[in-house]
């Protein structure tokens, strides 16, 4: 009989290896685990250390092998360019195997670092599990970044090779992804030696002698070769995803292989209940860890079929968009981000859009990526007729730390919580000072260590910064960065980040990077940046400039200038609409920046004047600022 949650989280409490010994069997490993976590690597945690496998062979592979090789894989549907494939498993293969050719005959190898800054297309997803395949290590680089990021990325990880395409589209726009490549690569200090460039119908790149190679061309003169799947440890790496962190310079979250493998495997049943040759959707962006996790590596370690969606909730063409992709490829489970339900409800707030499709496939709908307010949770009940999941997790863990675990039969649902804990996740709520406080109290959500598989084990070539970041508060602990608080029953509630991190349409995004940028204008003397709350993105950032005296230029030029600088040096995803020049920027005594209270002031909540502030006067000024304006001009 199927064990409950409850079950299996006490057989976990009860001895964590077994629990993970017994998940890795579904993995179909080249050596097999005899030793389940090193302990000897400490913080490390190291799982699975003599294993040797391969997450290509899992994903693809396997299933050819097991005769699923006719069923559908991958479904990519592009409302932006008209475009829709399927493509089998045993299709999936020719494809992966054709992409390892030439990345091989560039001469990368198992190791090597490559790095993906790709549209959401199906070579994207070829190239990532050709990567894998070969033992080189991916980095794929959200499109919506500018070239300075990507430049840091590929100084950071020091890529080899770089695959590319050339253009992104936007429902408003072709992003030239061309330029911002040539661009990022001028500004690095490290230098690829190649750039694998996809020249799409929509726009042609200019390829430049020497460095760049037509990518499509190379695909086609590779397709029929085999590559074989690169015997990998269990910990070696798969894939490094940067991520924001509390400065400009951001965090690469490294992902192993074996962890990931069985963590990913165990998550698809048991939290989503989907099964191998079900239709899983998980509506996001290669770019972000959902994409990694759950367009890419889940859904293929469990032999489903995934949507690989080239649109957005609305306007590609309307807000019923979803709809007919859950009814076209007979969606089971489809997965979001709270922003994506809001934008649908303010186009189509009473779910006419919704009526016009047959959902009678869909079982649940997943929610992640940002708090997922209880209002928009009820509105998506209500119009879908399902399940909808709220669940808790980050960058850094790469599946779910609390949810509701639909495969297990599923808890009662409260509103404004994520659930329970994962097996695998022993969570303490702490104060400050790392004492656990009572239930129903807010504090410092904080998991046990050792982080179980599938979570990072350090931050690339920065083992230090990891520690320092986030092992070192709670000794013993790993601090998530977010405040929350558990409930009688053990139903966990995430409320807030406690640090710069701002969460912008369910992208990650840090106000302390965008402070770097507003401060290199040469006008400027000091800023701060917020994040204000908005109706559909849940937050958008707004950024508060003081001018050095003697600048007589309007502010208002300053302000545009500031504005334009945060797209170009973070990219249009940051949504940096709002800068407004002030006298001073309201401070304590001690020089420390009331931002808690500015975003109070933002989001029109009640705010006390705090009694160390230096003057008083200038909150005033501010909240006159806000008032006068609308924090996200459209
Ligand atoms: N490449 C280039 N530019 C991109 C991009 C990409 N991959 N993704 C977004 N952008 C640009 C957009 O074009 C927009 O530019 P603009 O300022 O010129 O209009 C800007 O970045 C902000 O984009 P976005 O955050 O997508 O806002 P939006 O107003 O265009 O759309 C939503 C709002 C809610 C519809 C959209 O954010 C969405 O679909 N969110 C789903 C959430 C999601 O997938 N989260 C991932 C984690 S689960
Ligand atoms: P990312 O690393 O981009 O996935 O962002 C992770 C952060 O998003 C978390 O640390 C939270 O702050 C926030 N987040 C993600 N999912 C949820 C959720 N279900 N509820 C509340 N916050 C969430």
């Amino acid at each position: 009989m199927q064990k409950t949650y409850a079950e299996i989280y006490r057989a976990w409490q009860a001895d964590p290896e077994a629990h993970w010994a017994a998940l890795a069997r579904a993995i179909d490993w080249f050596t097999e685990p005899t030793e389940i976590f090193d302990a000897a690597q400490g913080v490390y945690g190291h799982w699975f250390p003599d294993a040797v496998g391969n997450t290509c062979h899992n994903c693809v592979d396997r299933h050819v092998a097991a005769g699923r090789g006719d069923q559908p894989a991958l479904i990519y549907d592009s409302p932006v360019t008209g475009r829709k494939a399927r493509y089998s498993y045993g299709e999936l293969l020719t494809h992966v195997n054709a992409m390892a050719a030439v990345l091989a005959d560039q001469g990368i190898v198992k190791g090597d670092r490559v790095i993906l800054y790709m549209p959401m297309i199906p070579e994207a997803i070829f190239a990532m599990l050709a990567c894998a395949r070969i033992g080189a290590i991916h980095s794929v680089v959200f499109g919506g970044f500018a070239a300075s990021e990507l430049a840091a990325r590929i100084d950071d990880c020091a890529a080899k090779l770089i695959v590319s395409a050339s253009c992104g589209i936007e429902p408003n726009r072709v992003v030239a992804y061309k330029p911002l490549l040539d661009a990022a690569i001028d500004l690095a200090r490290h230098k690829p030696e190649r750039c694998l460039v996809l020249q799409r119908p929509e726009l042609a790149a200019e390829l430049r002698d020497g460095r760049d190679v037509d990518l499509g061309p190379a695909l086609a003169a590779a397709e029929g070769r085999a590559v074989p799947c690169a015997p990998l440890k269990a910990t070696d790496p798969l894939y490094i995803l940067y991520t924001s962190g509390t400065t400009g310079q951001p965090k690469g979250v490294i992902r192993d292989n074996g962890g990931h493998m069985v963590a990913l495997a165990w998550s698809m049943r048991a939290l989503y209940g989907i099964e191998p040759g079900e239709v899983y959707w998980a509506a996001s962006d290669i770019g972000w860890v959902v994409g990694h996790s759950y367009i890419v590596y889940a859904p293929l370690l469990n032999g489903s079929t995934t949507v690989l969606y080239e649109g957005k909730p609305v306007g590609t063409p309307d807000a019923g968009a979803f709809w007919r992709v859950v009814e076209d490829y007979r969606v089971s489970v489809l997965f979001t981000a709270p922003t994506a339900f809001r934008a649908i409800r303010k186009e189509d707030p009473d779910g006419a859009l919704v009526k016009r499709h047959d959902l009678s496939s869909l079982r649940a709908l997943f929610l992640a990526g940002e708090r997922a307010d209880p209002d928009t949770v009820q509105w998506a009940e209500k119009v879908l007729g399902v399940p909808v999941i709220d669940h808790w997790w980050q960058t850094e863990t790469g599946w779910a730390i609390v949810g509701n675990p639909l495969g297990l039969g599923r808890l009662p649902v409260k509103h404004g919580s994520p659930t329970v804990p994962m097996p695998g996740y022993e969570l303490h709520v702490l104060d400050d000072a790392g004492h656990p406080v009572p239930p129903g109290t807010l504090g410092n959500i904080a998991i046990r260590l050792p982080l179980p598989p599938g979570c990072l084990p350090t931050f690339w070539k920065a083992d230090e910064r990891f520690r320092a970041a986030c092992l070192s508060e709670f000794p013993g602990y790993y601090k998530t960065a977010d405040a929350g608080y558990v409930d009688d029953d053990g139903y966990v509630f995430v409320m807030a980040r406690t640090d710069d991190i701002i969460n912008v349409a369910g992208h990650r995004l840090s106000t302390g990077a965008m402070e770097e940028v507003c401060a290199s204008h040469p006008d400027v003397a000091e800023c701060a940046v917020i994040g204000v709350a908005d109706a559909v993105k849940g937050q958008v950032p707004a950024g508060f400039l003081v001018l050095k005296s003697g600048v007589s230029r309007e502010s208002s030029l300053v302000e545009a200038e500031v504005m334009r600088l945060v797209r170009e040096r973070i990219g249009p995803v940051a949504a940096f609409k709002t800068a407004i020049c002030v006298k001073r920027l309201p401070k304590t005594r001690s020089g420390k920046i009331l931002r808690g209270t500015m975003q109070k002031i933002a989001d029109g909540e009640e705010w006390k004047m705090p009694a160390t502030i230096d003057d008083p006067a200038i909150l005033d000024e501010i909240a006159a600022a806000l008032t006068g304006r609308s924090p996200n001009p459209a």
